[in-house]
This record gives structure tokens, sequence and C-alpha cells, in this order.
């Protein structure tokens, strides 16, 4: 889902920032122009990193004092394009650039049952929505999929909000998600045609929930999902762009992406949301060596089966076991 509106720039500092589980770091912004942060939404920050600046999205976990004090949850990102050490660099008192709350991940009124799915991190898009189906009363589940207690973030916190209505799974304690049981239990309900299904985690994960859900043919409308750019299959590494339209190569470091280092070549693209969900940033793939590791959501599994497309804004390929750097032919459309 694109942004459906870009608030303004503003100037944020930094009043809190805590560890919150293990490569989770807790930080509280307190912004020049509150503006109500409504469940679903994320600001866009911009962040000092070495000789350039990023901009990167992310969910308000909380919004206090009217939407003056805004609270993100950034995870440490060893194959991060940057933004996640930027974020675990700053410290109280620092000053950035943030825009107001944008809605991305609306959250709809009226649905018979909601299911929110959170992987990992991305249980910061679900903590403001699941508290405000608790206090609408509304027939709710909270499912926290993660690797290890350790590093998911807010467990007490939710636990003690949501009681039974949380369902946790941990690979760790060999208790992993069943996607699909969990989408047959949603599909055999006497309410399936009216139960919603939240999502934000590991692309994995969403894909495998995005079949499931499609094989037992519920209603697409009722799948919502945010994903700030998933991570991938692969680890992010070096590879090469070979642009023959333009008779260009560039090199694509593992802290960025395509569409940014194509930009920053002074090569134009057309882009959008940047996290892999519009598909204005689409090019033709002519020639692959290693693997396309694909990272959006806009494509569906047989067309990132076929290769013939790829997202600049989130997709990356890989050499694999080879040694060499990996290198992908594009057209631009
Ligand atoms: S800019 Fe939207 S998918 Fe790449």
């Amino acid at each position: 889902m694109a942004a459906q509106s870009q608030s303004r720039w503003q100037r944020a500092q930094v009043v809190d920032a805590e560890l919150v589980a293990d490569g989770v770091r807790r930080i509280v912004l307190e912004v020049e122009h509150p503006e109500h942060a409504a469940p679903g939404t994320h600001v866009d920050v911009a962040l000092p990193a070495q000789d350039r600046q990023l901009i990167r999205s992310y969910s308000v976990v909380r919004s206090e004092d009217g939407g003056r004090r805004l609270t993100l949850s950034v995870q440490l990102s060893p194959t991060s394009r940057g933004g996640s050490q930027a974020v675990h660099a700053l410290a109280v008192g620092d000053e950035l650039t943030t825009t107001g709350p944008v809605q991305s991940f609306p959250l709809a009124v009226g649905a018979g049952r909601y299911v929110l799915v959170a992987g990992g991190i991305g249980i910061t898009a679900l903590v403001a929505m699941a508290s405000a189906l608790r206090r609408r009363g509304a027939d709710y589940e909270l499912v926290l999929v993660g690797r290890s207690r350790r590093v998911m973030a807010y467990l007490d916190e939710l636990s003690a909000e949501h009681g039974d209505r949380l369902r946790v799974h941990v690979d760790d304690e060999a208790t992993p998600l069943s996607v699909p049981g969990l989408v047959g239990e949603i599909a055999a309900a006497p309410n399936a045609a009216t139960t919603e299904l939240y999502m934000c985690g590991p692309i994995g994960l969403m894909d495998a929930i995005r079949s499931s859900w499609t094989e037992h043919a519920l209603p697409q409308t009722n799948l919502r999902f945010e994903t700030f750019g998933s991570s991938g299959r692969f680890d992010a590494e070096e590879f090469l762009v070979r642009l023959p339209q333009l008779d260009r190569e560039v090199a694509v470091a593992a802290d960025t992406s395509i569409l940014d280092a194509l930009n920053a070549a002074g090569v134009e693209t057309l882009s959008d949301c940047r996290k892999g969900e519009c598909g204005l940033c689409l090019a033709k793939v002519v020639e692959v060596e290693g693997t396309i590791d694909h990272r959006d959501v806009f494509l569906s599994d047989a067309q990132k089966q076929r290769c013939t497309n790829l997202c600049l804004c989130v997709s990356r390929a890989v050499a694999g076991y080879t040694g060499d750097h990996a290198s992908v032919t594009l057209h631009l459309t």
C-alpha cells in the first residue's frame, strides 16, 4: 500500500532512547508540530549517515501528548541499508527531521473479527492497532512470531495488555507458527468472510500467508499488510547492475538499494513507495548472473519465479556460493 498522503517535514528531538529487546532500540521523538497518529501510521525520518542523508519509514508505536511524543522502535540489522545503524547511534538531545504521521496501513472499522500477525520487528506496525481494537471491544487476536523471546520487543507489555488474545510462537521454543493452520482456522470459522488479517513481518512469512489466503479463496481485500521494504531470503551483498540501454554499469553496495545506487549515479528512475508495494519502479530483467532476491510484495509468486521484472527499490541480486559478485542486466522502462 503506498502512502496516501505526505505530511510536512518538521524538526524533532530525541527525548528518550533505550534498548527494549536484543538489538531493538526504542526512540521517543518530540516533534515541532504535534498531530494525532492513528493506528497504522508511520513517519519518514531523515537520518544522517556518513556522507549522505537516508530517508527511512518507521511505524508509530505510540503517540502521546496529542501527537507531540512519538515512539518508534528499530531493530539493528546487519543487512540494513544504513538506516538502523543511524537510529541506533542517536542519543537523547539529538535533533533530526521527520514527517508527521502518514497513513499507509489503515485499520478498518466493522470487521467481524481481526487477526493481527507480527513477525519480529513487524510488531511495531501492530501495537497501536491491537490497543485500538481492545479499546473498541472488537473480536481480535494478536499473533506474534519470533526467533527467540530475547529479540521480541514489547512482549511483556503486550501480554499484560491483551491476555489470552495474544498468541506467541517462538522458534527456539519449538513453537513455530503453522501458517496453513492459522489461515485454515480463519477459513473454517463462521465469520470467515468478515475476518480481516493485518500483517507485518519478513517477506517469507507474508508470502506464506498470502498463498494460504488465496488457496482458501478468502477475500483479498480482507488481507492487509505493511512491508517497510522487508528483508529478503538472502543476506544483502554487493552486486553489479548493467544498463546496456545507457551503456552504464553501477555497483550496488550491500547497504544501499538499486534505486538509490542508480539515483546517486545520476540515472533517473520512477519510484513512489520505495518499499516494494506500488510497482512504479519496476524494471525488466534481461540477464542475471546469480540469483534475484525479490523483496517486494507487488509481484506475484509466479512473476517472481519467471523473474522477468524486479522492483528497483528493494530487490537485489546475490551470487550464492560462487564467490564472485552477482550481476543483473536491466532495461529501465
Ligand atoms: S517504488 Fe514502489 S515498488 Fe518500488
